[in-house]
């Protein structure tokens, strides 16, 4: 009985952090099996192999603060993030070769506000701008047995948020779920990590 009622709120429970809410939000969540923590956080980490295995995010180049681009391409706090995604995704399995849809293709200038490799979680969001406020976050958590978790959120606030939720959200909400599915994908099929 016990054993059944840690399982349940294991099944529950998050590795999101608490943060204020939004106007608007968007998650995704799944479960991965025959992998590790380690490999879905090298995976995450490694900016350079994302057009491999990422529908949504097709690059994502760190940079200074002249926006050359740095010799190190993974994620480290107050580092900036130049990011060219799709919303809607593209449809998986896709590749380095993949061709962006040109409609579906935005860009976004970021800043990486939290690495914390103990707790496993990454988060980045737009450019301090007093219009609209983003953050990212990715969490993993270990379930045992080489099964994890993968979790994404990003909270909308701010002035423009509401005008950006109609065309937005529900576009973006599809590309965080493809991007969790392109990571299973990955991971569970014997990918580069
Ligand atoms: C995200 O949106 C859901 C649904 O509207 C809401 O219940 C939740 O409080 C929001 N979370 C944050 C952190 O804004
Ligand atoms: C994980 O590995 C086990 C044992 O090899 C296999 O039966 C199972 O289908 C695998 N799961 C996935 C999702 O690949
Ligand atoms: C860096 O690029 C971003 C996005 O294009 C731009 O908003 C910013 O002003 C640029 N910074 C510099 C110093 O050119
Ligand atoms: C970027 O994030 C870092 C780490 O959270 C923070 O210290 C810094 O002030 C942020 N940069 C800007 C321009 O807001």
């Amino acid at each position: 009985m016990l054993l059944f009622l840690g399982v349940t709120s294991l099944a529950q429970s998050t590795n999101l952090p608490d943060v204020a809410p939004g106007v608007f939000n968007v998650t995704a969540r799944i479960e991965i099996e025959n992998t590790s923590v380690e490999a879905a956080w090298n995976a995450l980490s490694d900016f350079p192999k994302y057009p491999n295995w990422n529908p949504f995010v097709r690059s994502q180049i760190a940079v200074d603060a002249s926006n050359i681009s740095l010799p190190t391409q993974r994620p480290v706090e107050n580092t900036q993030l130049i990011i060219r995604c799709q919303i809607p995704p593209l449809p998986l399995p896709v590749s380095k070769y993949t061709l962006d849809n040109p409609l579906a293709t935005q860009f976004s200038y970021e800043n990486v506000t939290h690495v914390q490799p103990e707790l496993r979680r990454l988060a980045w969001g737009a450019y301090p701008n007093p219009l609209i406020m983003a953050e990212r976050w990715q969490a993993l958590t270990d379930l045992g047995n080489g099964k994890i978790r993968y979790e994404s959120r990003e909270v909308f606030s701010g002035p423009l948020a509401p005008v950006l939720q109609p065309t937005m959200q529900a576009n973006l909400q599809k590309s965080f779920d493809a991007q969790a599915q392109g990571l299973k994908l990955l991971l569970e099929g014997g990918g580069a990590y």
